[in-house]
C-alpha cells in the first residue's frame, strides 16, 4: 500500500500531485507541432457538422457536474454556442429538448456512472450526438458514445476526485479550441495566445503545489469552524461550488457556495462575527464588483481568505489573507484556483482526523440509479 502512495500519506495528496503530469499527458499531442491548432482526431465530427450544432447539454454528476459548469463558460466563450450544464439525475426528467442539432456532452471519470450513462443512452434515442469525456478507455460510457476524449489522468484511487476533475478542465479548453478553430469564432492570434497559456500550466500548478504548506496553516484554523461559505463570480463560482464539495466530503464541515453578488439575496444573513468566507478573484475583469461583494461580508464580521492572481494588490487591501497564483488567461484560471482548495480540503480532513481517502457514506463509483 505504501509502495502505491509513492511516499504521500494518502492516494488523495498524491492525486492532487499528480496534476501537472495529469495535464501534460491530456493535452498530449493534441496541439500541432506550431503549437498555433489543436488537433482533436478523437473528435469526428465534420467542419459540416459542427456548423450544424443549435445547442450543447453537457451531463454528468458530482465533480464531474462541476467541470461541466466551467465547460459551459469554456464552449460558450470560445465557440460561441449556446450551453446547458446538467446533473444527469435531472436531466431525463425535465422532458429536454434535444434534437439531432444538440450535441449532448456526457462527462465521466469512470464511465460507468448509473445517472450519466442513462443520460447518454436518452440522447442518443433522441438522435443526438454524443461525445464523452472519460477517463476510462474501454468504459460503458466510451464504448456507447460516437466521440470519446480520454482524459489521460491514469487510474484515481480516493473517493474525492481532483486529477479527474482538472483533466476534465483541460479536455473542456481544447474541444472549445477545436470548436472555435472550425467555426472562425476567435482569430489565430487569440487561439495561439491560449494554447501557449494551457502549455504552461502544468509548470503553474507544480508552483502552487510548492506553498502547499501556507494551505495547510489556514486549513488547520477552519477545521475549527462548523459552517462557512464560498464566493465569486464567472467561472469563479463553478470552481467555488467544487471546492465547497470537496470540503464537505472529506472534512464535513457544512459549506455553501455562492455567486458573489446573489448573497446579499438572503444568504448574508448567515454571515456573522468570525465566519471564514474564502473568496475567489481570479476574473480581473470582475474584480471590482467581486470586492463589492467582499466588503459586504467583512462589514458583518467575516473573516476573508482570498486566492487572486499574483499581483493583484487590490484584493490584498480588503481581506484578512490572500494566497496567490500564478498568472494565466482568465479563461484557463479555473485549472489553477482549484488546487488550493484542493488542498484546503485535504488538509482539514486530516485536521479533523477524518479518513480522507474513504469518507463516510460515499462509493467512488455510483452505478444505481
Ligand atoms: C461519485 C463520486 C464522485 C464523482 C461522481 C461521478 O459520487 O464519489 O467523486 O464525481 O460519482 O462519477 P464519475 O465517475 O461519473 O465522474
Amino acid at each position: 500500500m505504501t509502495a502505491e502512495k509513492a511516499g504521500f500519506d494518502h492516494f488523495m495528496l498524491k492525486e492532487i500531485h499528480e496534476q501537472p503530469k495529469a495535464y501534460r499527458d491530456t493535452i498530449g499531442s493534441r496541439i500541432d507541432g506550431s503549437g498555433e491548432r489543436v488537433v482533436l482526431g478523437e473528435v469526428k465530427l465534420t467542419p459540416q457538422q459542427i456548423w450544424d450544432i443549435h445547442n450543447i447539454h453537457i451531463v454528468a454528476c458530482g465533480t464531474a457536474y462541476h467541470a461541466g459548469l466551467v465547460g459551459k463558460s469554456v464552449i460558450e466563450q470560445l465557440a460561441r454556442i449556446p450551453v446547458e450544464t446538467d446533473v444527469a439525475s435531472e436531466y431525463r426528467y425535465r422532458a429536454p429538448i434535444i434534437t439531432p442539432n444538440t450535441l449532448v456532452i456526457v462527462v465521466s471519470q469512470s464511465g460507468e456512472t448509473a445517472d450519466t450513462l442513462a443520460a447518454l443512452r436518452e440522447a442518443k434515442r433522441c438522435g443526438a450526438r454524443v461525445i464523452a469525456i472519460t477517463n476510462v478507455v474501454g468504459s460503458s460510457v466510451s464504448r456507447e458514445a460516437d466521440d470519446v476524449i480520454v482524459t489521460w489522468a491514469g487510474p484515481e484511487i480516493a473517493v474525492a476526485s481532483t486529477k479527474a476533475y482538472t483533466s476534465q478542465l483541460i479536455a473542456f479548453y481544447l474541444l472549445g479550441l477545436h470548436l472555435a478553430q472550425t467555426l472562425g469564432t476567435q482569430d489565430a492570434t487569440y487561439i495561439r495566445e491560449t494554447i501557449e497559456a494551457l502549455q504552461k500550466l502544468p509548470e503553474q500548478v507544480e508552483q502552487i503545489l510548492l506553498h502547499a504548506e501556507d494551505i495547510k496553516q489556514y486549513a488547520e484554523q477552519i477545521a475549527e469552524h462548523d459552517d462557512l461559505f464560498f464566493i465569486g463570480r464567472g467561472s469563479d463560482y463553478a470552481v467555488a461550488q467544487e471546492g465547497s464539495l470537496k470540503l464537505k466530503e472529506i472534512s464535513y464541515i457544512h459549506s455553501e457556495a455562492y455567486a458573489a453578488g446573489e448573497l446579499k439575496h438572503g444568504t448574508l444573513a448567515l454571515i456573522e462575527e468570525g465566519i471564514p468566507v474564502i473568496a475567489l478573484a481570479t476574473q480581473e475583469h470582475l474584480l471590482e464588483k467581486t470586492v463589492s461583494n467582499i466588503k459586504e461580508v467583512k462589514a458583518r464580521g467575516a473573516q476573508v481568505f482570498a486566492i487572486a492572481l499574483e499581483g493583484n494588490h487590490e484584493i490584498a487591501k480588503s481581506v484578512d489573507l490572500v494566497f496567490e497564483i500564478p498568472r494565466t488567461v482568465a479563461l484557463l484560471a479555473p485549472a489553477l484556483v482549484v488546487i488550493p482548495l484542493q488542498l484546503l480540503a485535504y488538509y482539514a480532513s486530516l485536521a479533523r482526523g477524518n479518513d480522507v481517502d474513504k469518507p463516510r457514506n460515499l462509493a467512488k463509483s455510483v452505478t444505481v440509479e
